[in-house]
């Protein structure tokens, strides 16, 4: 069935006519040129497609564009303002925390969700928080390193 969506996706209001099964994941690479957001395993298992809804991480393989009429979309194409980086984006250069970048997107956009609940996180809560979005080049070590170091610069 052919629904219309009316999203704000990094800032700008879009109106999508489409199918209401197709993911979100598929309109924002598909329909919107968003290719940051990576497909992996396509069963929401692994978060390479994690794209933040109204501030929550969500994987967008597995959410139908209907369930997200209405509200506000960042992808990580959306976190750079004005030839800056985001402290995340900043931190995970700074520290060396990706290699083939396949994860990256998925991996700061969850960053960012969890400093936002929780500005002082220990090194286990970001170990918790950044639990189930996978880096198949094993790049944990300092992605926790850098999750650390963007909660400091973001401290002010
Ligand atoms: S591609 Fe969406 S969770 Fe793996
Ligand atoms: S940097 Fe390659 S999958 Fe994480």
């Amino acid at each position: 069935m052919d629904i219309t969506v009316k999203l704000t996706v990094n800032g700008q209001e879009k109106t999508i006519a489409t199918d209401s099964q197709r993911s979100l994941l598929d309109v924002l690479r598909e329909d919107m040129g968003l290719t940051g957001a990576k497909y992996g395993c396509g069963e929401g298992l692994c978060g390479a497609c994690s794209v933040l809804v109204d501030g929550k991480t969500v994987r967008s393989c597995v959410t139908p564009v209907s369930k997200v009429d209405k509200t506000s979309i960042v992808t990580i194409e959306g976190l750079a303002s004005d030839d800056a980086l985001h402290p995340v984006q900043e931190a995970f250069l700074e520290e060396g925390a990706l290699q083939c970048g396949y994860c990256t997107g998925g991996m700061i956009l969850t960053a960012i969700a969890l400093l936002e609940e929780n500005a002082r996180p220990t090194d286990q809560e970001i170990v918790e928080g950044m639990n189930g979005s996978i880096c198949r080049c094993n790049g944990y070590p300092k992605i926790v390193t850098a999750v650390r170091r963007a909660a400091e610069k973001m401290k002010g």
